[in-house]
């Protein structure tokens, strides 16, 4: 048996608790406070209730207490979480943020208290107050995304829509350096034509972008993470976009959340013949829009392996072990130490095999699956 995996056997017997006091199980080797106290960004987009549900599943057996708040969408109350954690006497922190850079006053409110720090899928920027990473690798998730799309262009001249995440979540920018990275050759020989970003029209002959440039591209693309911002944005582009910006397109759509916002837009323009969208996060809407072809594709991230692998880094630090790392991010201020984990390109011809065969949705959550 693997390291991981017997720190993960050790999980026994749970004491799980989900936005209340612990249940007064403090099987771990913990002070007699909390074990492990775990913040997510917001109930209000599925991805982070998938990380809950996988939270919940893997500890169902703990011997370790857990507790888990969400911040919706306010560095305010994540903060608050994060204190109210503190005071429960957790021993380490497992933090996915709303906005990175603002979550370093959060962290080293723990760091102050002699906590260790494991940022969870999102990077907190800008503060040495972290010790460890785990993360799906996000730079491939962009890439594999700007890929399909290379992969499906028929033709060229292809109009070419670009959406990014929000400017406050690092992630955003490895999203569009990994898209960019695909797609930019095929920009650069007439395959694509930019349809709405000036930003990205003005760099389109530089084969790697720094942070600044992403960051002046991101500031003109972004949804925010929000499906209505999405919207909002597709329809103004789809308003003022000419025929030649119409026909069969091709749409960099950032998420799952996000994809089906867009998609619903692009449906519903009469000049719009077909379209090929991204996504991520496998999102159980998503996947019947993909069996409906109303979505081509999403990145899978298996939320139960980030699972395992931050409850196995914060066991291993609870028991003195040091735990395993396969990279380092450079998140401004520090190399963070990270557990990297690789994603599955998901469409119409695989989806059975890789969400249902393997056991992570079951069949009855959707219609039309062949
Ligand atoms: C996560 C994505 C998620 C997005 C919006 C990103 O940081 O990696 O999985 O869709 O945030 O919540």
């Amino acid at each position: 048996m693997g390291k991981r995996s017997k720190a993960l056997g050790m999980l026994a017997a749970a004491c799980l608790t989900v936005g209340m006091a612990g249940c007064g199980n403090d099987g771990g080797s913990g002070s007699g406070g909390l074990d492990v106290g775990i913040v997510l960004p917001t109930k209000d987009e599925t991805r982070w209730v998938q990380d809950e549900t996988r939270f919940q599943e893997a500890l169902a057996d703990s011997d370790y207490s857990t507790e888990i708040l969400f911040s919706q969408g306010s560095s305010a109350k994540e903060k608050e979480n994060v204190e109210t954690l503190i005071s429960k006497g957790m021993d380490v922190l497992i933090i996915a943020p709303h906005d990175g850079a603002a979550a370093g006053a959060a962290v080293e409110a723990a760091k102050d208290e002699g906590i260790p720090v494991i940022s969870y899928d999102r990077l907190i920027t800008d503060t040495d107050a972290l010790d460890y990473y785990v993360t799906f690798d996000s730079v491939a998730v962009g890439e594999a995304q700007g890929q399909y799309l290379v992969d499906n262009a028929e033709g060229d001249g292809i109009p070419l829509y670009l959406y990014a995440g929000a400017a406050s979540d690092n992630n955003a920018f490895l999203f569009f350096e990994g898209a960019w990275k695909a797609l930019q050759p095929k920009i650069a020989d007439g395959t694509f034509v930019i349809a709405n970003s000036s930003a990205a029209e003005g760099l389109k002959d530089k084969a790697e972008l720094d942070r600044q440039e992403i960051g002046s591209i991101v500031g003109q693309l972004t949804t925010n993470w929000d499906p209505n911002e999405a919207k909002n944005k597709a329809e103004t582009h789809l308003t003022s976009a000419g025929p030649d910006l119409k026909g069969d397109v091709s749409v960099l759509a950032p998420n799952d959340g996000t994809a089906r916002a867009i998609s619903d837009v692009f449906a519903s323009d009469g000049a719009v013949t077909s379209y090929t969208i991204t996504g991520q996060d496998a999102d159980m809407a998503s996947i019947q829009y993909i069996i409906d072809g109303k979505q081509t594709m999403t990145v899978f991230k298996d939320v139960r392996t980030l699972v395992e692998d931050a409850m196995g880094m914060a066991v291993d630090i609870i028991d003195g072990n040091t735990p395993e790392t396969t990279a380092t991010y450079d998140n401004g201020s520090m190399e963070v130490k990270a557990k990297q984990t690789d994603v599955i390109v998901v469409d119409q011809d695989n989806v059975k095999a890789e969400l249902i065969d393997s056991g992570y949705y079951e069949a009855s959550d959707f219609t039309g699956l062949e």
